[in-house]
């Protein structure tokens, strides 16, 4: 699949998430086979753009092309800067959040909260691509309220504004993350535009993702919550997608290597003390349902710096190995991957 004139490698994509997906975790999620990432949204507020989020939000260094920049606000003129200014930082494609629904962004009338106002779509769409040289993608929900929703129309706009990629999460503001991701929706806008169509919502398996896009004929998927502590869904899908056959699942040494390479990537990255506190909701993650992890996150959480926390979850990981179990055998509980926390 094509982003204007950058083909991507595969089409799987990893879900933008504020607070997940950063430079180290696309990075990660590349590795392991996905074809395209998208970063954590960053708002348009030029009061911010100094803050140390956002700093980190905007940090593309090294990574795989093509960069995608997510941007985030609700004033046309305050976008169109936004997105020339992420151009300027590195940004290859510049994608519009039209799909979060956290309260902070939605009291500005922001993420799926512009849905409500059909003529500020518009105007914020056209000011965007007439801004920067670089495609711009669209990101958003079936609509704000349920039997409302407008995508079909937003849609048509979205392409007829010059938008290179239309990804389409299957839910409107008010599902929030509730109900189920509805596809059908997302097949219409599909059979609609000329422009590729990305689907998600809810993909969890290589079935789903076979389902997914099959059913909607999509041209590619965005996978979000499945792959929190589990990057190699990318990998395991694709292997899906081509030969019908399941990989089986990482080894306990592979977990244990990935999470330690993941940890050692975020120290850098965000240095001692935010390292440390923002590796917490990864290692929980990859330990999810795992023999005895409960009390192990337990004291996990309890360490405050990054030399012992490497060295608790390494212990951990090694008397999982001295029993000679597999990952089969420490799987205890069924893992709900699409939970929000
Ligand atoms: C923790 C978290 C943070 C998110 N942050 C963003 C964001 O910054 N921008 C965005 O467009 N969507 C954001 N989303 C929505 C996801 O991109 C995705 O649309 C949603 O999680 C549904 O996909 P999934 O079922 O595969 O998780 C976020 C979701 C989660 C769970």
């Amino acid at each position: 699949m094509y982003i204007g004139p950058y083909q991507l490698s595969n089409n799987l994509i990893v879900a933008p998430m504020a607070g997940v997906t950063d430079r180290p975790f696309r990075t990660l999620c590349k590795y392991f086979g996905a074809g395209h990432a998208v970063s954590e949204m960053m708002t348009s507020d030029k009061t911010l753009r100094m803050s140390k989020k956002s700093l980190y939000r905007a940090n593309f260094d090294g990574e795989l092309a093509p960069i995608s920049a997510q941007i985030a606000g609700s004033d046309p003129h305050d976008l169109a800067e936004a997105a020339r200014y992420q151009v300027a930082n590195g940004a290859q494609i510049v994608d519009i959040n039209m799909g979060c629904p956290a309260k902070k962004v939605c009291n500005r009338l922001a993420g799926s909260a512009l849905l409500q106002d059909e003529d500020l779509v518009a105007r914020i769409l056209d000011a965007v691509v007439a801004a920067v040289d670089v495609p711009v993608t669209l990101k958003t929900r079936l609509g704000y309220l349920n039997g409302q929703e407008n995508i079909i129309r937003v849609a048509k706009r979205a392409e007829q504004a010059g938008i290179a990629a239309l990804a389409l999460h299957g839910r409107t503001r008010e599902d929030m993350y509730l109900n189920t991701a509805r596809y059908s929706l997302i097949k219409d806008v599909k059979e609609m535009l000329k422009i590729p169509v990305i689907a998600n919502g809810d993909i969890d398996s290589p079935e789903k993702a076979k389902y997914v896009l099959d059913y909607t004929g999509a041209d590619a998927i965005m996978i979000g919550r499945a792959a929190q502590g589990r990057p190699w869904i990318f990998r395991e899908i694709a292997h899906y997608l081509k030969t019908g056959q399941h990989l089986d699942a990482p080894s306990i040494t592979e977990v244990k290597d990935v999470l330690l390479g993941h940890l050692t990537e975020l120290y850098e990255f965000y240095g001692e003390y935010s390292g440390c506190r923002i590796s917490r909701k990864h290692i929980a993650w990859y330990t999810k349902g795992l023999r005895s992890s409960n009390e192990f996150r337990q004291s996990m959480y309890q360490v405050e710096n990054t030399a012992d926390q490497y060295r608790v979850v390494e212990d951990y990981f090694n008397a999982l190995l001295e029993h000679g179990l597999t990952m089969n055998d420490v799987q205890v509980e069924q893992v709900n991957l699409l939970e929000t926390k």
